[in-house]
């Protein structure tokens, strides 16, 4: 068996995926013209073309454009069961998924719109594919505090089909010390944390990541790698780290996927995950990600077996499902 079936195979969880960062050029035109949307784009070809971006910013900005044309329940299903179909063929066998209700709220379209149509297509899937999910409801960094405690709030009828709160949007000039108190409000309501810090922001973020919002997890972390101390701290906790390298690759957080540090934070005994982040517009779902970082970095199938195993470790899943899927990764790695 080659590698890229190897890795197809390989069962794994995605713990950093952006559901509205999974719509394709394809399905945008599609709702599009359902819901009688302009989008300034002529064709699929140039949407692609404007993938192109040299900071999280220049990424942002076209990706809160294209979200604009998810309007009803039937968009959201069908976004979700996009995704879901991918990621089961890339041996997605469970997966916990962010998504940014103020994306939608601010342009008119209701949160329970967006929730009931989210909900709808995991259902789908797991009926489809066996594959489970849960949804972490992530703030935008860039908004105030006053506006993410309006979303918890209209988050509350919701409360026991959402299993975490995130953080994330524009990092730098929005360190996590502005959400302390959202996040220990949801904390308090019994949701689990999870947050963006040190993509593009320093490793001061990342200490005000654990420190001020009590994270579970870490979504991306990469900058942590800047200072000993830290690693070591995140090392001797256990925190997950949910790594995206095609995302780090066309964000411009490393120059080459050549000096992709991925195999430094296994080696430095961190539980690195990998993820596809936002896959329709960084070139890539998760096994594309496994693929080009074992490429550039001469990964194994020790390696990546360990970074699947960390997968499910770094879950929100109850230990004996957990034990569950980590008793078949051993089995499929044993088999290959
Ligand atoms: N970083 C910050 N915000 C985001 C990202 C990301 O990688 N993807 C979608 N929103
Ligand atoms: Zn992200």
């Amino acid at each position: 068996m080659t590698d890229h079936d190897f890795i197809a195979g390989l069962p794994k969880a995605e713990l950093h995926l952006h559901i509205e960062g999974s719509l394709e050029p394809e399905l945008m035109f599609a709702l599009a013209a359902r819901n009688g949307v302009a989008i300034p784009f002529a064709s699929v070809e140039e949407v692609r073309a404007a993938y192109s971006f040299s900071r999280l910013q220049d990424f942002l900005d076209i990706y809160y454009k294209g979200a604009d044309v998810l309007r009803t329940e039937a968009d959201f299903h069908d976004l979700a069961v996009a995704y879901f179909d991918r990621a089961a063929a890339d041996g997605v066998v469970h997966a916990e998924i962010m998504f940014d209700p103020q994306t939608h709220t601010a342009r008119g379209v209701n949160f329970d719109t967006v929730i009931a149509g989210l909900l709808s297509g995991m259902a789908a899937a797991e009926a489809t594919h066996g594959l489970t999910s849960r949804l972490i409801l992530s703030f935008l960094r860039h908004l105030d505090e006053a506006d993410a405690f309006a979303t918890l709030e209209m988050a509350r009828p919701w409360l026991d089909r959402i299993t975490a709160v995130g953080l994330d949007s524009s990092e730098l000039g929005h360190p996590p010390e502005k959400f302390a108190r959202v996040f220990a409000a949801a904390h308090a309501l019994g949701l689990r944390r999870v947050a963006h810090a040190g993509e593009e922001g320093p490793p001061g973020y990342v200490y005000q990541a654990l420190d001020l919002l009590g994270v579970d997890r870490l979504d991306h972390g990469n900058r942590s790698l800047e200072d000993p101390a830290l690693v070591a701290r995140l090392a001797r906790t256990g925190m997950t780290l949910t790594v995206c390298p095609l995302s780090n690759l066309k964000l411009c957080v490393v120059g080459d996927m050549a000096d992709h540090p991925i195999d430094r934070m296994l080696r430095e005994g961190l539980r690195a995950t990998i993820n596809s982040d936002d896959p329709a517009y960084f070139g890539g779902y998760v096994a594309d990600n496994y693929r080009a970082a074992a490429a550039a970095r001469g990964l194994d199938r020790r390696d990546l077996a360990m970074l699947a195993r960390n997968s499910f470790l770094g879950s929100f899943l109850p230990d004996d499902v957990v034990a569950t899927h980590l008793a078949a990764l051993d089995a499929y790695v044993a088999a290959h």
